[in-house]
């Protein structure tokens, strides 16, 4: 292991983001961990700088167990990228608290077990980074994907609250916030089942949502760009707390959300994602 080698925990590691970054920083000679439900057994890749392993972030015995075995095999953890989520399209009003549920499950909750968990390590050795991924869906509320966006508003604030926590104890915390990306995030999307019902007085609004949502994701960029902007992360020495990840058009709306009247901001993200006003 070079000097400059880090050893990097990754959650989500089997598919888009997480994948991509994890692969990216093998490549680049880290130790990397990657986790994932669908791992079936402790796998080796890339050269054997990669280890796949299973975790569920929704199950906290499931977390600790994977971070012990990275632990034992490397008595540290310099990095962990909290990637493992996912989304869910439907009407605030369509989406039960269950699915609300299930999703805050994963996205917060999920991430939350990960981090409580490689916090204590980070702190008994005075460094450390956790980032967390948000979304730019986490500084705008998306119509259609009102509780995704919730869950992501979340952890904005979880992760601005533990950043002030961690500092004095010399671990960094930072939110990346893509815009959209071709990844497995859009096939993998629940859809609120009530919206999906022909019945939903929704339902008009919600297909045009839905049919934008999924061409922009699918003409996004590629997760490598992710990747690669995670390795700047890691690489630099003096970092911010937010970095939007995604294209000009998708990180200036975030600007123009701040300086443009809320109600017209409104109306501009109602008229593009469902031609209505
Ligand atoms: N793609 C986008 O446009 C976009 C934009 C902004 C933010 N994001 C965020 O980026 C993150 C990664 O999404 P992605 O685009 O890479 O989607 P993806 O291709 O669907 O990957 C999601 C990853 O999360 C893992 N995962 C889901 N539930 C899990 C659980 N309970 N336990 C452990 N792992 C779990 C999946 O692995 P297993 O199925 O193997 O468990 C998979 O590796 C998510 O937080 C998403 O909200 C995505």
């Amino acid at each position: 292991m070079k000097d400059s080698s880090k050893v990097i925990l990754v959650t989500g590691a089997t598919s888009g983001f997480g994948k991509a970054a994890a692969l990216y920083l093998a490549g680049l000679g880290h130790k990397v961990y990657g986790f994932g439900r669908s791992v079936e057994s402790t796998t080796r890749e890339a050269g054997g700088n990669l280890t796949m392993m299973r975790m569920d972030v929704n199950d906290s015995s499931s977390v600790n167990d994977a971070i012990s075995a990275v632990l034992a095999a490397e008595g540290r953890i310099d990095v962990m990228l909290a990637a493992a989520g996912l989304g869910l399209g439907g009407s605030v009003e369509d989406v039960t608290i269950a699915e609300a549920k299930a999703l805050f499950e994963t996205n917060v909750f999920g991430a939350m077990r990960t981090v409580k968990a490689v916090a204590p390590v980070m702190r008994g050795q005075k460094s450390g980074l956790i980032i967390f991924v948000s979304s730019i869906g986490g500084l705008i509320g998306l119509p259609f994907q009102g509780l995704y966006s919730s869950t992501k508003f979340a952890v904005e604030g979880l992760a601005e609250a533990m950043s002030m926590e961690l500092r004095p104890f010399g671990v960094d915390v930072v939110i990346a916030e893509p815009g959209d990306f071709a990844t497995g995030f859009t096939a993998n999307r629940v859809k609120a089942v009530a919206s999906e019902s022909a019945d939903s007085d929704y339902k008009e609004a919600y297909r045009r949502a839905m049919r934008n949502i999924e061409k922009d994701e699918n003409s996004g960029y590629k997760p490598d760009v992710f990747a690669i902007a995670i390795s700047r992360i890691i690489n630099s020495r003096r970092r911010k707390l937010r970095y939007m990840i995604g294209s000009p058009l998708q990180k200036s709306s975030v600007f123009i959300k701040k300086v443009l009247p809320s109600r017209l901001f409104e109306r501009i993200m109602a008229w593009y994602y469902t031609g209505s006003r």
